[in-house]
């Protein structure tokens, strides 16, 4: 089986490119390294059955290419930055790449997709742990808007040609080869100066961390049971700290002593505008393919700060 993973040189891209060509299958990358790196799928290049394509998801021509031949696709490409605020830029490269992504599979008659979205679907649920079905979907952010776009093109084109899909409704996923969030954010700042750290927001935001092995195999056990029709899971882990418990993982696993914890207050409490203050989803959906986390919240902050702070 060929796949095409969109964003395969990113965070969560490369992770799922190791377990794929680990359980056999071809894949083919495409990836603007505008966030990924090549470092992260170099151990692939040149291995039969792995194609890496520089180039960006919004080019039609590009995509219309990459498609060939391809038996799905796992479309990951996309500018994750909650916080970024321009428009324009999440727009076209979450939900202009989405449909040109689509487009280039109905040229191909690729008719399997899976995509990552977020649990910022949601906005500000009232019901927590979030089941899937929860209703309605008003995001607070353009990240979250653009995402929730972007389901909506999928399911239109499953339902108008004959494309199954599986979306995935992705918590905060932690780990090896991440370049933001919030323990990338912990560690740089704590390394700029080990006395000080500064928390945006009031430090009460509460929500799930997933270690991105966890993640990756809630992926491909969503994908082994894709069918027709359009799939939505959530994927997360059971419980949700704040982010003043990890700043404290932060600073103990740095091995660092007596620092002074500045809290900027932000807007209600939130680190940026669009910040959802509480998230954890509710993950019975997955659980029943099989699935479990390996490990709570503040486990998979703090095995993501140990490896992170090797990489990093
Ligand atoms: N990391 C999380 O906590 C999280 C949570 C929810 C959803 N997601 C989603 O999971 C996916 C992967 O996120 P990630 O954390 O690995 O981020 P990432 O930035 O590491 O990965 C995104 C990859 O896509 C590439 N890319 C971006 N725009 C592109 C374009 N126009 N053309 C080609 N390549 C492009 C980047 O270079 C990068 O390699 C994204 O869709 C993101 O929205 C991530």
């Amino acid at each position: 089986m060929r796949v095409l993973v969109t964003g395969g040189a990113g965070f969560i891209g490369s992770h799922l490119v190791d377990a794929l060509m680990k359980s056999g299958y071809e894949v083919r990358v495409v990836d603007n390294l505008s966030q990924g790196r090549i470092e992260n799928i170099s151990r692939w290049m040149g291995r039969p059955g792995f194609e890496f394509i520089k180039g960006d998801v919004t080019d039609e021509d590009l995509m219309r290419e990459a498609a060939k031949s391809c038996d799905a696709v796992f479309h990951l490409a996309a500018n994750p930055e909650v916080r970024l605020g321009d428009p324009r830029i999440h727009y076209k490269g979450n939900v202009h790449a989405t449909y040109v992504v689509l487009e280039a599979m109905r040229a191909n008659d690729v008719r399997k997709i899976v995509f990552t979205s977020s649990s910022t679907v949601y906005g500000e649920a009232r019901i927590m742990p979030t089941p899937e079905d929860y209703s309605p979907l008003l995001p607070i952010s353009m990240y979250g808007a653009c995402k929730l776009a972007s389901e909506a093109l999928i399911t239109g084109y499953c339902m108008m040609y004959d494309m199954g899909a599986v979306i995935l409704r992705l918590a905060n996923i932690v780990g090896s080869r991440a370049q933001h969030g919030v323990i990338v954010d912990f560690i740089r700042k704590l390394r700029s100066n080990p006395r000080r750290l500064e928390v945006l927001g009031d430090g009460e935001q509460t929500k799930s961390y997933l270690l991105v092995e966890d993640c990756v195999e809630a992926i491909l056990r969503a994908f082994e049971n894709l069918d027709s029709g359009v799939e939505i899971y959530n994927i997360g882990s059971e419980d949700a700290i704040n982010v003043k418990t990890i700043a404290r993982i932060v600073i103990e696993e740095l091995g660092l002593e007596d620092v002074e914890i500045v809290y900027t207050g932000g807007i209600e409490g939130r680190g940026w505008r669009g910040d959802v203050r509480r998230m954890l989803l509710d993950i019975s959906k997955i659980k029943n393919l099989g699935w479990r986390p390996r490990h709570n919240s503040a486990e998979s902050v703090r095995l993501a700060t140990r490896v992170l702070k090797e990489e990093l």
